[in-house]
């Protein structure tokens, strides 16, 4: 592998070598005092975004909400949520971060919508057959009276996939297909109302102004003709992304929805962007989601599921380069997001852990937090290094582990219940940040409420206990940032380096950069010169769960 060099595909639009992190709205930073984080708690603390250094924002949903997933259930697109504010109140947020020179990318949900949403009530009234359910995936139930789901596909939130409803007559009738929770319908996207809706809805938030959307469940919106039965091996993420042809995620029919979209933005200006969260079997396939007519990006989830191992890591971030790089576009790289338990505890993790599990005051093996540190800081240092674009999310620049002790009364994802507390779920990675160390509610709100609880340890997470401290994570990725930007990270080539088996090593321009996953140190050449370390180190050795970004004399 030495000396080959891999070259970015080119193109000058932003979205190729941004820095996006991800807002997590009801957690990130609460102006009304309730609890949930909100759209002018964001506002408020653009600025400490801005000396991050990243160069859009992603919100997750804030759109009206039943919240049964968070927001990730619809009623109503073109809206705020009133526990988030109002549209006046996006406005001025989208203002202010454009002003800073930060984009704003909006999360979009279409799979399914809210069981709350307007099209759905009226479904539910409608008859069998009706133009108000064909919006929907609504099938007669199997067995002598309908009794049996229409097929057997498990939710991803554990449980069936199909719900029945009760007819207008009073009796038990049709089901409807719900990947996720029994709240959230699948629209049916064969459907040219449901496809021209949408349409609409892109044009209302790309008309007040965004970038950008990022699509959830992109891989989920078509589904197999006929809806044949499928069970997924023992070990699948509930995700999809381990198997090849499940009959709800990566049908090819998707391809056709995105180069509409493709198209609609292409009309406005300023290079918007689509960004697909897709959990595919292989990179190969996920490239396909991006070619030149399709999204603009995708989430490269096979490097987030990378395990901490210097050969696979070499290998996916090769295959990246090599597979998005062959339809022209930009890698993605991210280690966290709000499904997920966040990196500086899972990249130290000792046993399985499915996406979506969570973990929870009874896991076993819980991961040594100061390792998950180390790695997390080397992972986040190897990653701002390559060519692309890169994901961070809420809390990763202070170091946050997953929150594993949150008492079982206080857990709202939906995985919990429909599990009966088998899996814990994606609390963990979502509970509100940490601003100042001796505040109420560590500076999230005023009032000292959150809607969960804040780990009593995160004192010395907070962000002005870090911004006080040179050592700090917070510093790191300041530094990290700053540096990718001068050095113009985010595109061009990479040459690879062999520094040993136990290494990830590579060059960008004049910088070298080297991570040790070993398990003794990795000697630095005699005159290399350090520009960023992961941590602190004497001498002239890389020190083990550390990376460095040097140059040569
Ligand atoms: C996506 C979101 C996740 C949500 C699910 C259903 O995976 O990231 O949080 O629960 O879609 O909308």
């Amino acid at each position: 592998m030495a000396q080959l060099e891999q070259i970015a595909a080119p193109g000058s639009e932003w979205w190729r070598s941004a820095v996006i992190y991800q807002i997590y709205p009801r957690s990130f930073a609460d102006a009304s005092g309730d609890g949930i984080g909100d759209l002018p708690g964001i506002t408020s603390r653009l600025d400490s975004l801005k000396e991050l250094g990243v160069d859009a924002i992603w919100l997750s949903p804030f759109m009206t909400s039943p919240q049964k997933d968070a927001g990730y259930d619809v009623a109503d697109y073109r809206d705020v949520d009133p526990l988030f504010g109002t549209l006046a109140d996006f406005d001025i947020m989208l203002n202010a971060a454009h002003a800073r020179g930060i984009r704003v990318v909006v999360d979009l949900v279409p799979n399914h919508s809210s069981d709350q949403h307007v099209w759905f009530q009226q479904a539910l009234k409608a008859a069998p057959g009706s133009p108000e359910r064909a919006r929907y995936i609504f099938r007669d139930g199997k067995g002598e009276n309908g009794e049996l789901p229409p097929n057997n596909w498990e939710s991803v939130f554990g449980g069936g996939m199909w719900e029945r409803v009760i007819e207008a007559d009073g009796t038990p009738g049709q089901w409807y297909l719900h990947i996720f929770d029994v709240s959230q319908p699948d629209f049916d996207w064969t459907n040219e109302e449901v496809r021209e809706e949408f349409r609409s809805i892109l044009r209302f938030w790309l008309d007040r102004g965004v970038d950008g959307f990022r699509v959830d469940v992109a891989h989920g919106m078509i589904k197999k003709d006929g809806l044949p039965d499928y069970t997924p091996p023992a070990d699948a993420d509930s995700m999809g992304g381990g198997e090849d042809d499940v009959p709800y995620w990566g049908q090819d029919g998707v391809h056709d929805i995105y180069r509409d979209w493709h198209r609609l933005l292409a009309e406005y200006d300023g290079d918007r962007a689509l960004c697909g969260e897709a959990w595919l079997p292989t990179l190969k396939k996920t490239a396909l989601w991006v070619r030149p007519d399709e999204m603009h990006q995708t989430f490269n989830f096979g490097y987030l599921m990378t395990p901490w191992d210097a050969a696979e890591l070499r290998d996916v971030i090769r295959n990246s380069l090599d597979e998005f790089g062959a339809v022209g576009a930009p890698s993605t790289w991210v280690l966290s997001n709000h499904d997920v338990v966040r990196h500086a505890t899972r990249l130290a993790l000792t046993i399985d852990n499915p996406q979506g599990d969570g973990i929870g005051p009874k896991t076993p093996g819980k991961p040594d937090p100061a390792i998950g540190l180390a790695r997390a800081r080397a992972a986040t240092t190897l990653m701002l290094a390559l060519p692309g674009s890169a994901y961070l999310y809420q809390g990763e620049e202070l170091g946050l582990p997953e929150a594993m002790e949150i008492p079982d009364e206080f857990r709202q994802d939906p995985t919990w219940f429909r599990t009966n507390g088998e899996r814990y779920g994606r609390d963990g990675c979502r509970v509100p940040l940490p601003w100042e160390a001796d505040a109420p509610a560590f500076g999230f709100n005023e009032t000292g409420l959150s809607w969960l609880p804040q780990p009593t340890e995160w004192t010395t997470y907070a962000r002005d206990a870090e911004e006080a401290d040179p050592t700090s994570t917070l510093a790191l990725y300041k530094e990290l940032l700053a540096v990718r930007r001068e050095h113009g990270f985010g595109s061009g080539s990479l040459v690879w380096e062999d520094a040993g088996d136990d290494t990830v090593a590579f060059q960008r321009g004049a910088v070298h950069v080297l991570a040790n996953l070993g398990s003794t140190p990795v000697a630095l050449p005699a005159d290399a010169t350090v520009l960023v370390s992961s941590q602190p180190f004497e001498g002239a050795s890389v020190p083990v769960d550390a990376a460095v970004w040097y140059v040569k004399a």
